[in-house]
């Protein structure tokens, strides 16, 4: 049987993603600080499926958070076919106001974790020839965000590093390839201290982005922006300075700010 890891399943683009590695039959590694909504996704996925599924409870804002989940897939004995860094979260605010630890955390979620499990898992999967990983990014890595600078700086990282990954692994067998959600109606407002705006009615379901990532994934794609307005939005960012792309980003978290 395939096997993968999936960073944040237990809610939103992780747990979709999840459903779908199960019905193609992998067995899955699903790591989350969640205990309980990993164990009933692990019941569920594993009769459902018929699939081994190992809930790894892991705080990945933590340094050795990404040893907890190596050494859990060593002692299954498991060979990985597909990692899947998607966990992370956002902080809305002005720099100079929000705190400073939690920043780091997120750096350490959504940057430093998802490059070490990357780096722990990438030796194995070259030399079996064979391997997919997918880095869940955003559209917020295409433009400076000011009001949620380290969030926007951590998702630039991310498309960076996948893209460069990417062609480095050309000829391989192993793939990189970097989903760029636009807004996705799940927990991550909420825990980014934002309110709904007249915007989140244009919001995509979590279930057709984590798809769009998925297939991607399995084409061996670099990347993927799903939804037509999010792929607009990306070209139109890219066509005028940035300092415009950033007052314009300005404006939208402007409204989102509670
Ligand atoms: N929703 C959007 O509009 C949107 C748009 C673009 C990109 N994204 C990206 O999509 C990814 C998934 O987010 P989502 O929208 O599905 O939001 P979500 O429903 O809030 O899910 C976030 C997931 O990350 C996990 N996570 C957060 N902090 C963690 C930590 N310290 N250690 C381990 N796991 C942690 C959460 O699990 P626990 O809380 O159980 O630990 C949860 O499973 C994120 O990388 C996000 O930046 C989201």
């Amino acid at each position: 049987m395939p096997a993968a890891v999936v960073t944040g399943a237990s809610s939103g683009i992780g747990l979709e993603l999840a459903r779908l590695f199960a019905a193609d039959r992998y067995d899955l590694f699903l790591v989350a600080r969640n205990e309980t909504a990993l164990r009933h996704l692990a019941e569920d996925l594993s009769g459902r499926h018929g699939i081994r599924v190992w809930p790894v409870v892991a705080d990945l804002s933590r340094p050795e958070g990404p040893a907890a989940v190596a050494a859990a897939v060593a002692s299954a004995g498991s060979e990985m076919t597909a990692l899947i860094n998607n966990a992370g979260f956002g902080l809305l605010g002005r720099f100079v106001d929000t705190p400073l630890e939690r920043d780091l955390e997120m750096i350490q979620v959504n940057v430093s974790a998802l490059t070490d499990l990357t780096r722990r898992f990438l030796p194995g999967m070259v030399a079996r020839r064979r391997g997919m990983i997918l880095n869940v990014a955003s559209t917020a890595g295409f433009q400076p965000g000011p009001l949620m600078s380290v969030y926007y700086a951590t998702k630039a990282y991310v498309v960076s590093f996948s893209l460069a990954l990417s062609v480095e692994l050309e000829g391989t067998g192993v793939t990189s390839t970097v989903l760029c959600p636009g807004p996705t109606r799940t927990a991550f407002h909420a825990a980014a201290g934002m309110k709904g705006t007249r915007m989140e009615r244009l919001a995509m379901e979590a279930e057709p982005v984590a798809r769009a990532g998925y297939h991607a994934m399995l084409r061996g794609r670099k990347m993927v922006t799903p939804g037509t307005l999010n792929k607009l939005l990306a070209v139109g960012t890219r066509a005028v300075p940035r300092t415009w792309a950033a007052r314009v980003a300005k404006r939208r978290q402007e409204k989102r700010n509670k």
